[in-house]
């Protein structure tokens, strides 16, 4: 199976997945690694191992529907059949929402539906909860709200702050993504509804 995988940060959870797709038996490859914005680990780390890299820049394009097309363009040229949004921090338009709908993973760090947008690790410690995680579901027009793949549950330390909880949380993140993509890529899935099934 061919994977775009998009990032705009550090890119850890896109490492996971290029070493486990180094073993030809996980089923699936890397094709492209993109990005919202220059000058990121993210794209290094795909450069490092071969892989080729785009960057669409939402203020490269006069409206946010020319960017997503213009995104929908780049991930549609490397012809993938998954897509994995790995620490990519924009929502995806219409456009490309209509053409990897079923098919664009994204990777959040918390236990969906609690704790949304981009400060998931802060909010759930700010709350007081004493276990967290990440969810691993389907984009759809939402933020953080499609359907659910899978979940691993965290716990929340007395003496943790925002960098051992991110951290901690991170590591049951990659070993989900790379177990769960290896599943999806290998078994197939169908979507209904909010039901995610894998044969
Ligand atoms: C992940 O924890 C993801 O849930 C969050 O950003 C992080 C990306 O980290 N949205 P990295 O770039 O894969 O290291």
């Amino acid at each position: 199976a061919r994977i775009v995988v998009l990032v705009s940060g550090s890119g850890s959870n896109l490492q996971a997945l290029l070493d486990a797709a180094a073993d030809p038996a996980y089923g699936a490859r890397v094709v492209a690694v993109g990005a919202d914005r220059d000058g990121i680990a993210g794209l290094d780390r795909a450069a490092a191992v071969g892989v080729p890299t785009f960057v669409e820049r939402v203020k490269d394009h006069p409206t946010r529907a020319d960017w997503d097309a213009a995104l929908t363009r780049q991930v549609a040229a490397h012809r993938p059949d998954l897509v994995v949004s790995a620490g990519f921090l924009k929502l995806v338009g219409p456009e490309f929402l209509a053409a990897f709908g079923d098919r664009y993973l994204n990777t959040h760090n918390t236990l969906l539906p609690a704790f949304p947008g981009i400060h998931g690790p802060r909010d759930a410690l700010a709350y007081g909860v004493k276990i967290t995680g990440a969810t691993l579901f389907f984009v759809d027009a939402g933020m953080d709200t499609g359907p659910i793949v899978a979940q691993v549950a965290v716990p929340v330390c007395d003496d943790d702050d925002e960098e051992t909880l991110t951290e901690r949380i991170k590591s049951a993140e990659r070993r989900q993504l790379v177990e769960q993509v290896g599943r999806l890529v290998r078994e197939g899935w169908t979507i209904t509804g909010r039901k995610v099934t894998v044969p």
